[in-house]
C-alpha cells in the first residue's frame, strides 16, 4: 500500500542484497561487459534451459537484435499479435520489416495459430508469439506452422519469466527468446533484456550486433548498436535470479487466490489457462464484460482507484490502430512500407481482427505482486464485491 492507502498494482521487489551488489560494482570501477554480465547470462541460460543467453539493455533491443541476427529485414513480413506492448511491433519496423497482425484466441488472448496460418504470404519470414501476461502462447501449433513454412519463431517472453509450456520453459521452444527486465517485470534490473537460443550462429551474431557490430576493437563487420547490458544491471539480475522461483510462486499464489475468490462474479472472466502450461502471472488478468457490469472499463478502473485498488488497464486498442501504423510514419520517405523489396501495399486502417476488437480495452490486471499482504488481498476481493453490479 502507498502512503495514500492505495494498493499498488506493481512494486519492484529488491532488497539489501541487490543494493550491496550494486555498491560492489560501483566500488570495483568495472562497469561494462564484465563478470556480472557473464554470470547473469550463464545463470539465465541454465534457468531457461538453453545453450546461449545474450544480455542486452532492454527487451526492445533484445527483440531488435533477435530479428537482425535471424536476417529478417527489408521486404520481409513478420506475423505479430495485436495485443501486446508496442515494442514487439517497433522492433520489426526498426529492422525495416513489415508487421502483419494475426488475431488472438478470445479466451487466452494469445496468438490464434489458425489465424497465423491464414496470414502467411510469400513474404512471411517470422512469427513473434507473445506469452501475454505470463501465459505461454500455443507453441506446438505455432512451431508446426513455422517449420512447415520455413519461418523463424522469436518468442516475446518479456512478460513470462519462468512460464512453461508442456514442461519446457518459454524462451527455449522457438528459435530465439527475448526477455525484458523492466522495473515492473517478475524480476527486474531496472531496465534490461536478454536473448536466449540454442542456435550458436544466432547467439554469435547477436553478441556482435549488440556491441557496434564489432568482432574486435578495430573491426566492424555488420551493422550494430550499443545495446549492451551494464555491470550494475547485471549485478542486480544475478541476485534477482536467485529469488525468481520464490517471487514467481508468491505471484502465482496471489493470482490464483484472486481468481478463485472472484470466480462467481458474473461480469469478470479470468484468462483461460490450459492445463499443460505454467502461468507466471505478470498480471492477474481478467476480461470485463461491460454489458453485464453496466459500466465501461475506464469507469470501473476509476471507481476501483477511488476505493483504494490500482489496476492495470491495457491494451486499450488493437495495435494496428496506433497512429504511427495508420499513418505509416516510420522511417523517412515511407520506409519500410514503400521499400521496393516489399513491393506490396499494407493498410493498417483496413485491418479488423474480431477477437482482438472484442477484448481490447476490457482487460484489467489486478495487483498480485509478492509484497501484498493477506489483508491487502482480502481488501481487493472486498472492493470488487462491493461494486454495484455484483451479486
Ligand atoms: C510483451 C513485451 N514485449 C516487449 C517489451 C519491451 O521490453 P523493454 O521495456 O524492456 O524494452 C515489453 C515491456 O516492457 C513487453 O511487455
Amino acid at each position: 500500500m502507498d502512503k495514500d492507502g492505495l494498493i499498488k498494482v506493481s512494486i519492484p521487489v529488491v532488497g539489501e542484497e541487490e543494493i550491496e551488489a550494486v555498491a560492489e560494482v560501483l566500488r570495483s570501477g568495472y562497469y561494462v561487459q564484465g563478470r556480472n554480465v557473464k554470470k547473469f547470462e550463464e545463470g539465465w541460460a541454465e534457468y531457461i534451459g538453453v545453450e546461449h543467453a545474450v544480455a542486452t539493455n532492454s527487451g526492445t533491443s533484445a527483440l531488435h537484435i533477435a530479428l537482425a541476427a535471424a536476417d529478417i529485414g527489408p521486404g520481409d513480413e513478420v506475423i505479430v499479435p495485436p495485443l501486446t506492448f508496442f515494442a514487439t511491433i517497433e522492433a520489426v519496423l526498426h529492422q525495416n520489416a513489415i508487421p502483419v497482425f494475426a488475431d488472438i484466441d478470445p479466451e487466452t488472448f494469445t496468438l490464434d495459430p489458425k489465424d497465423v496460418e491464414d496470414k502467411i504470404t510469400d513474404k512471411t519470414r517470422a512469427i513473434i508469439p507473445v506469452h501475454l501476461f505470463g501465459l505461454p502462447a500455443e507453441m506446438d501449433e505455432i512451431m508446426r506452422i513455422a517449420r512447415r513454412n520455413d519461418l523463424v519463431v522469436i518468442e516475446d517472453c518479456a512478460q513470462a519469466h519462468g512460464a512453461e509450456y508442456k514442461g519446457k520453459r518459454v524462451g527455449s521452444i522457438g528459435d530465439v527468446g527475448c526477455w525484458s527486465f523492466y522495473a515492473t517485470k517478475n524480476i527486474t534490473t531496472g531496465e534490461g533484456g536478454m536473448i536466449t537460443t540454442n542456435n550458436s550462429e544466432i547467439a554469435e551474431k547477436a553478441r556482435i550486433i549488440r556491441s557496434h557490430g564489432m568482432t574486435s576493437r578495430d573491426d566492424h563487420v555488420v551493422l550494430g548498436y550499443n545495446y549492451r547490458m551494464n555491470e550494475i544491471q547485471a549485478a542486480i539480475g544475478v541476485v534477482q535470479l536467485r529469488k525468481i522461483e520464490e517471487l514467481n510462486n508468491i505471484r502465482i499464489r496471489n493470482s490464483l487466490y484472486l481468481i478463485d475468490s472472484l470466480r462467481d462474479i458474473g461480469w469478470m472472466k479470468p484468462q483461460k489457462i490450459p492445463d499443460y502450461v505454467r502461468h507466471v502471472f505478470f498480471w492477474a488478468p481478467f476480461l470485463v464484460e461491460e454489458e453485464k457490469l453496466g459500466m465501461d472499463t475506464k469507469e470501473l478502473v476509476k471507481q476501483l482507484r477511488e476505493k483504494g485498488v490500482e489496476v492495470r488497464h491495457r491494451y486499450r486498442e488493437p495495435l494496428y490502430k496506433q497512429t504511427m501504423l495508420v499513418h505509416k510514419a516510420a522511417y523517412p520517405r515511407g520506409c519500410p512500407f514503400t521499400c521496393p523489396y516489399y513491393g506490396k501495399e499494407i493498410e493498417y486502417s483496413k485491418v479488423y481482427l474480431p477477437n482482438a476488437e472484442k477484448v481490447a480495452g476490457k482487460l484489467i490486471g489486478l495487483p498480485n505482486h509478492p509484497k501484498l499482504t493477506e489483508a491487502e488481498l482480502a481488501k481487493i476481493v472486498k472492493v470488487f464485491r462491493s461494486l454495484i453490479a455484483n451479486p
